[in-house]
């Protein structure tokens, strides 16, 4: 039973009932922080974070630019809402299994948590969406899914639906509350736009063709992370809000003919050699921090919004 071998919930329980005071062990909503926005939880106040190496059943955190640990803590005014945020991930790229990225996920389920607002870093496939640029997303599109590569792979078990529908995984209504949150920030109409996301495994980026492949295919922008916890949440029975932020384009060149290009030279004319372009991680990550603080407050303001429902 390969999803069922590493849930061992009594004992995670069990540690953090022991470290967390009363007012912040039911959180209601939770929030998974992406490449580069740890900051996100860095508005919380009277925060306990407990690190994942305390966590029994969760995985080994090896990305650069996660903090690995989860924070308690209170937002809003007045008494506080409850929240707890996901400082970093576990990605199947590094070598987790599903069952272990979904872990965490279902970890919070079992502590009362009733809407997750999953964040990325992602690369746009859109023209249309700039860096910078934070993405509601409305549906996604999982190759390995399709494939074969599934969390929710397994036995059948009690109280847990045996073929899980999707078509609403993005939840409309929080998805509509993140646009009022950004109407309530006064955030300029591109900062905010609507989109499919597209997984993949990783760890390699995308080829100019695969590029093209799922651009045509109906997403906008690709990420290494976030569906698996989208599928684990929606199982448990969690509200999903999935917000992306854009940190650089897709690079899907025309192709500039190597042959052209060889004759012209051969024949003594001046050649114009196409410019290269490569994604790298650190400019993933340098992005991420540089747009980390619009992110942070639309997602304080939705969490202020959804605890006013
Ligand atoms: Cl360009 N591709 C993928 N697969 N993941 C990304 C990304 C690109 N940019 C940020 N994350």
């Amino acid at each position: 039973a390969p999803s069922l071998a590493v849930e061992s919930f009594a004992g995670t329980l069990d540690v953090l009932s022991r470290i967390l005071p009363a007012r912040l062990l039911k959180p209601r909503v939770a929030i998974v922080c992406g490449s580069g926005l740890s900051t996100l939880a860095s508005s919380l106040r009277d925060v306990v974070e407990v690190p994942y190496s305390s966590l029994q059943g969760f995985g080994k955190s090896t990305v650069e630019g996660h903090r690995s640990a989860l924070a308690f803590g209170l937002t809003g005014e007045g008494d506080g809402i409850p929240v707890v945020a996901m400082l970093g991930r576990f990605h199947p790229y590094e070598g987790h299994s599903l069952s272990t990225v979904v872990y965490p996920i279902r970890v919070l389920a079992r502590l009362g948590v009733r809407d997750i607002i999953i964040t990325n870093a992602a690369g746009s496939l859109n023209p249309n969406l700039d860096v910078g640029t934070i993405v509601s997303i409305q549906d996604h599109l999982a190759l390995p899914n399709l494939t074969g590569f599934h969390p929710l792979l397994g036995p059948t078990r009690p109280n847990y639906p045996r073929f899980l529908p999707l078509s609403t995984a993005y939840s409309r209504p929080l998805r509509r509350l993140v646009f009022l949150a950004a109407h309530a920030l006064r955030l300029p109409r591109d900062a905010l736009a609507e989109g499919t996301y597209a997984w993949v495994s990783g760890p390699s980026y995308e080829t100019p063709a695969e590029g093209r492949f799922l651009s045509a295919a109906g997403a906008d922008v690709v990420g290494m992370s976030t569906v698996p916890e989208v599928l684990a949440a929606r199982e448990e029975g969690i509200n999903v809000c999935v917000l992306s932020l854009v940190t650089n384009k897709v690079v899907i060149p025309e192709y500039k003919s190597v042959r052209e290009e060889v004759q012209a030279e051969l024949a003594g004319k001046a050649i114009e050699r196409a410019p290269e372009a490569e994604v790298s991680h650190e400019e993933v990550l340098s992005v991420g921090k540089q747009k980390a603080e619009v992110m942070k407050s639309l997602v304080a303001k939705l969490i202020e919004l959804i605890a006013a429902e």
